[in-house]
Formats: structure tokens, sequence, C-alpha cells
């Protein structure tokens, strides 16, 4: 599926939307891809806002992952651009970070190198003009499930 997203609030509006079509269950995996700047932030976390996520909102640039308790239950916000390896990501405990939450949101998931495992939906921003193009794809039984609901949002 694809989307045109002309300016920020569009990208906003997307976000909100995944959050009201995001199916139940535990562990989901989002991956955001995109080059800098192409709004991946943007879009997690109207995704984070719309699933009810208390406190301030930050960015996870530095500390690589940001928890958030949300009315969904709990999501991490992950950006993976300074991952220096897999290692890092298994030495920071991901082993068990996917059955404790609802759903994890991660920009820059190539940086893993794969070790994320299987992913529910990806969303690829790319520049186009002056604003932006969404491609979704399922990649999961839920992730199929998420899109649909989406559509039909
Ligand atoms: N659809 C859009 N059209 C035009 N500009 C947009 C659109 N969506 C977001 N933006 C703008 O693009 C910028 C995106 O910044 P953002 O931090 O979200 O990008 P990012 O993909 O997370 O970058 P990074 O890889 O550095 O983490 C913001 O300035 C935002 O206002
Ligand atoms: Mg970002």
């Amino acid at each position: 599926m694809r989307c045109w997203l002309p300016d920020e609030d569009a990208t906003c509006r997307l976000g909100a939307e995944l959050a009201a079509s995001c199916p139940g269950g535990s562990g989901l995996l989002l991956t955001l891809r995109g080059e800098l700047g192409a709004g991946k932030s943007t879009l997690a976390r109207a995704l984070l806002r719309g699933l009810g996520a208390s406190g301030t909102i930050r960015s996870p640039t530095y500390t690589l992952v940001e928890p958030y308790s949300t009315t969904e239950g709990p999501v991490l916000h992950m950006d993976l651009y300074r991952l220096a390896g897999a290692d890092e990501l298994e030495n920071l405990g991901y082993r068990d970070w996917r059955e404790q939450h609802r759903l994890l949101i991660v920009e820059w998931p190539e940086r893993a190198g794969g070790s994320l495992g299987p992913i529910d939906l990806d969303l690829e921003l790319t520049y186009s003009g002056s604003g932006r193009e969404a491609r979704l794809e399922a990649r999961s039984d839920p992730g199929k499930a998420w899109l649909r609901a989406l559509r039909t949002a």
C-alpha cells in the first residue's frame, strides 16, 4: 500500500491512523525506514500519542530506546542509527523485549542486521517533491490485519 504525504500533518495523520488500527496481541514489530529527515520520528511520535502514551515523547537518538506506557500497553520506540552492531542490541536485552511489549517501533532497523526477528509491518518513507511517499508492507498475519484495518479506517 502506498500513500502520498504532502506535509508534516499528513505524516502525523498516518501515525494516528496506525494507532487507531493497531491489532491486539503483543510483540508487534513495526519498522520505519527512510533517509535522514524522512519523517520516521514524526510518524512514531504521532503513533505514540495516538496510542495514548503518557508524558513527554523523547527522541531515542542517543539512548537507542525509549519505553512508554500507553493505554494499549507498554510500547518501545527504538532508533538504531547509532547501534554498533547486533551484539549491542543483545546486550541491551532485546531478546525479551518483544514478549514484554505490545509494540516495538524501530527506526533504522537496517542497523540491526536482521537480528530484530520477524517484522509485522514495514513502513518506508521516501522524499517526493516537497512531501513524502509512504510505502507500507505487511509481513505477517497481524501485519496484514493491521493494514486491512488501516485501509478501512
Ligand atoms: N510528509 C511530509 N512532507 C514534508 N515534510 C515532512 C513530512 N513529514 C515530516 N516532515 C518534516 O521532515 C522532518 C522529519 O524529521 P524526522 O526527525 O521525523 O525524520 P527522521 O526520519 O526521524 O530522521 P532521522 O533519520 O534523523 O531520525 C521534520 O522537519 C518534519 O517536519
Ligand atoms: Mg528519527
